[in-house]
């Protein structure tokens, strides 16, 4: 009886094993398909930011960030091959940072969202005409 006893958990542990297992492997493959080279739109339009001159500030460059436009490390696991960047303002003031993270000129906005908020509507439109086959 005891061996039997002691089969069914040998049993039980490794059918309990095999989950975790899989968790693992599920996971790594989930990770290595949810990271990007490119960043990702966070905003179509720029984020207006008051700031202190002298201050150091680190503008997330790859879009993944929840404490938008600054970086909170979340390039780490998403998106590995992008990195913040620094900057530090000489004075006080306002700065319009990209949000679009297609800028040319970061941290700041330059425009570019024009083209990103440009596409987007170009892609309703089709969608539209695709749906009403026109
Ligand atoms: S928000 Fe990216 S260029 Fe304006």
């Amino acid at each position: 009886m005891n061996v039997i006893i002691g089969t069914m958990r040998k049993g039980t542990r490794a059918t309990l094993r095999q989950p975790r297992l899989f968790t693992a492997l599920a996971s790594s493959r989930m990770q290595c398909s949810t990271q990007t080279n490119k960043p990702v739109v966070a905003a179509k339009m720029p984020f207006r930011v008051k700031v202190t001159g002298g201050k150091r500030y680190v503008w997330c460059a790859c879009g993944h960030s929840k404490k938008q436009p600054f970086c909170d490390g979340a390039h780490r696991s998403k998106a590995p091959s992008i990195s913040p960047r620094l900057f530090t303002p000489e004075k006080d003031g306002t700065l319009m940072l990209c949000a679009c993270k297609q800028t040319k000129n970061a941290p700041y906005c330059d425009g570019t969202h024009f083209k990103v908020l440009f596409q987007d509507l170009v892609s309703s439109v089709k969608k539209v005409f695709k749906m009403n086959n026109v």
